[in-house]
């Protein structure tokens, strides 16, 4: 349903060597979670990936939009609503990314 949608890579690393990691001291684990439900939630075209380190460590929790989108640095639980609505606009719903297109027999021939 969301292989066209987005990726949103949340650093869930729970190791930093000297210095704060996401997943560690950042609990970024329960952040993504909650990102997915809100995900699931409003159908968004989005796909949560779990990933160990963007090279933000020290302004995490750290996440990114990819292929190439923006960072979300220093996010918590209050930012979520807010990142769900412009995940929403940047994505749209898994109804925007329909699998298959049905053009009702239009083509030549039927
Ligand atoms: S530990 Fe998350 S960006 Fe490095």
């Amino acid at each position: 349903m969301t292989q066209d949608g987005l990726r949103l890579l949340v650093c869930v690393n729970p190791v930093g060597s000297n210095k704060p990691s996401c997943g560690g001291d950042r609990a970024s684990e329960a952040l993504a979670a909650r990102l997915e439900q809100g995900i699931a939630d409003r159908n968004l075209a989005v796909t949560v990936e779990r990933i160990h380190c963007l090279n933000r460590c020290l302004r995490g929790p750290a996440m990114r939009i990819a292929p190439g989108g923006k960072f979300y640095l220093e996010y918590g639980e209050a930012d979520i609503p807010r990142i769900l609505d412009e995940l929403a606009v940047e994505a749209g719903t898994a109804e925007d990314h329909p699998e298959e297109f049905d053009f009702g027999g239009s083509a030549p021939g039927s």
